[in-house]
């Protein structure tokens, strides 16, 4: 039976838990605030799961820290993800480390170190981008893969969500000022909270072997209400080193939300979304008149019962590639860094990926 330790026991570190124990897993579930583990067992967990579940250890984060685990995964707000990932290399060293998304904050601070260090270490990283993981996303790649859509035109990617329903989530939450999420200097934000729409971008133009982004144009929407500062919207084109051109728009104001990729070729197109209708996912395929709807039935639950899953196999050896990996994860790390450089000076930016996972990269 495999062990996780998660750090942070609020909405993720909670979804964690539950898909671990789902599988059989022995889970300690920590934080830094005692509040926050008597509102895991009294309110979030029995709320969302219909009881508390006995097995689950809840301990104080900073007791925790030498604690050993199979996997430490870190479920905490952005900006602590990178001291935090450091803290557990100099206590333990697990089988696999997972940080949950976006993993810092668009200044890139402390990228490049950690990257060399769990490399070093010979560890699994992760970054829990797990729409890569999900049935719909199996079922799209798997249409791409079959070539009928002919050479690839553009991917095009969309995760505009109202963020009421993050705040619905956080009930103990006052707002955006409340929080890194109304903080794009965080990882707050919609190019920040939302990158599920850049990383899945970046997925499907890595399965076409279309190759890493090279150049970002982007124009955000900023707001400061309230004392906070964040972008409401992120409207991003996308070129890659095999000259593919796409586009992202992620926002926290559209209700009903979309979340949704196209790939789009000559001949057809694969069109993934996520709850296209209540309770489904879908693949929509096209090619010359027809068009074709797969629903694929998925809870929020399931989402996370993916990503253990998927560590199992990890953990086991029988993953021969991660779609969660540190890397890929770095990856979008750097395409948020280059939309803000973009909006700031108003100009195409370039990465130079041969400068590793730093500001010197954004050219
Ligand atoms: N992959 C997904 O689909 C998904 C979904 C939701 C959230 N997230 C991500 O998960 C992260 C956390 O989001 P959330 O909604 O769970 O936040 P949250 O506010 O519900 O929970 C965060 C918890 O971390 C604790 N914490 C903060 N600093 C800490 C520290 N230094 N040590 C220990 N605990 C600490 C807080 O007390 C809090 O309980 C964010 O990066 C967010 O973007 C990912």
């Amino acid at each position: 039976m495999h062990s996780i330790r998660i750090i942070g026991a609020g909405s993720i570190g909670n979804h964690l838990a539950n898909a671990a124990r789902a599988f059989g897993w022995h889970v300690t579930l920590t934080d830094n605030d005692p509040a926050a583990l008597d509102r895991a067992r009294n309110s979030i967990y029995p709320q969302r799961y219909g009881k508390w579940d006995d097995e689950i250890v809840l301990k104080d984060s900073r007791a925790a820290i030498t604690d050993p685990a199979d996997v430490v995964f870190i479920g905490t707000p952005p900006d602590t993800h990178i001291a935090i990932a450091n803290a557990v290399l100099d206590a333990v060293t697990p089988k696999a480390i997972i940080i949950e998304k976006p993993l810092a904050g668009p200044d890139l601070a402390g990228c490049a170190a950690l990257h060399a260090r769990v490399k070093k270490a010979g560890i699994f990283g992760g970054v829990g981008y797990n729409h890569t993981l999900g049935r719909n996303t199996v079922a799209a790649e798997a249409m791409v893969k079959s070539g009928k859509l002919g050479p690839i035109s553009t991917i095009s990617a969309r995760t505009r969500e109202h963020w009421g329903g993050i705040f619905k989530a956080h009930p103990w939450l006052a707002g955006p000022a409340a929080s890194y999420l109304g903080f794009s200097s965080r990882g707050g934000g919609a190019t920040g909270e939302h990158s599920h729409g850049i990383n899945i971008w970046q997925h499907f133009a890595n399965l076409i072997g279309a190759g890493r982004v090279t150049e970002v144009t982007a124009t955000l929407e900023m707001s400061n209400d309230g004392g906070t500062l964040y972008d409401s919207l992120c409207f991003a084109t996308l070129k890659t080193e095999n000259g593919l051109t796409g586009d992202v728009i992620q926002d926290v104001v559209t209700a009903p939300p979309e979340k949704s990729c196209r790939i789009q070729g000559r001949d057809g197109f694969v069109d993934w979304r996520v709850g296209y209708r209540p309770g489904h996912d879908a693949v929509l395929e096209g090619t010359g008149e027809q068009t074709h709807e797969t629903l694929i039935a998925k809870t929020r639950a399931d989402d996370f019962k993916a990503e253990i899953a998927h560590l199992q196999d990890v953990l086991s050896g029988k993953a021969d590639h991660s779609p969660i990996a540190l890397e890929r994860g770095l990856d979008t790390m750097m395409v948020i860094a280059a939309i803000f450089k973009s909006h700031e000076t108003a100009r195409r930016v370039s990465i130079d990926w041969s400068k590793g996972y730093s500001p010197d990269a954004l050219l």
